[in-house]
């Protein structure tokens, strides 16, 4: 027996709940910026997908603030400088993330509220997260409108212009061919329902890439 939920027939919070239910584990970009005062912002945001590698662009949705209806310091800081930097959500957030998320007013720098340090990023004027192992320094390529009337959204699609890696997190450090230790990585996911996804050990496999050749056809076993 299968249950059929029609998105049409509920309303726009239960169906955003399904689907943040459904499209699981989420990746959270933790966004940071400055505002024109100087004032550091830092975001937690799961609508995030990397979209295409070239050019690198990762896109990331934002609603509006439920406090005052307003659109998020983040993204106002975002669009008003260019640029943006999604650190990656490791373990070292694990415990802040929904505190970090509150709707605090502008003046409040949430990474530093919260024991963070913000320093200068690499390419990009927005500030970035140094106890983050991974980021991605990004300036704003495309945006695109969506959502409805009742409930605005903008898709902020960012080019990424360079990866700021810790050495703790890479395997090697030939950064011709990166790769990345995951379980020093430690990325959080994100699941519906108010609960998150650690990366354990156990949690984690691996599986040869298969590539298909003509010549199985005639044997199709798995
Ligand atoms: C794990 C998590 C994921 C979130 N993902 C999103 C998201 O994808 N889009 C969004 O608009 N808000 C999202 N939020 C809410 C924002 O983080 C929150 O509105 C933001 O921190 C408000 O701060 P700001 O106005 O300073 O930007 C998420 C919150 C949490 C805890």
């Amino acid at each position: 027996m299968k249950q059929i939920y029609e998105f049409a027939a509920h309303g726009a919070g239960t169906n955003q709940g399904l689907l943040s239910q459904l499209v699981v584990p989420r990746p959270i970009a933790m966004v940071s910026t400055r505002d024109a005062n100087g004032i550091g912002n830092l975001s937690p945001f799961s609508y995030y997908l990397p979209i295409t590698g070239d050019p690198p662009l990762v896109g990331i949705s934002f609603g509006m603030r439920e406090s005052d209806h307003g659109t998020k310091h983040s993204y106002d800081n975002l669009m008003a400088c260019g640029d943006f930097v999604i650190n990656v959500c490791s373990a070292v957030f694990a415990d802040h993330i929904e505190s970090i998320a509150k709707e605090y007013p502008a003046h409040i720098d949430e990474a530093s509220l919260h024991g963070y340090t913000l320093v200068d990023s690499h390419r990009v004027s927005s500030p970035s997260v140094a106890e983050a192992p991974a980021r991605l320094e990004c300036i704003v390529h495309t945006t695109v409108p969506l959502g409805s009337d009742l409930a605005p959204v903008v898709m902020v699609v960012g080019e990424v212009l360079c990866a700021v890696i810790d050495d703790s997190v890479l395997e090697s450090p030939d950064l011709d061919h990166p790769r990345i230790d995951l379980q020093a990585l430690g990325p959080i996911g994100r699941s519906g329902a108010r609960t998150f996804i650690r990366t354990t050990p156990d949690g984690v496999y691996h599986q040869e890439r298969v590539p298909y050749r003509a010549n199985e056809k005639e044997d199709l076993t798995v």
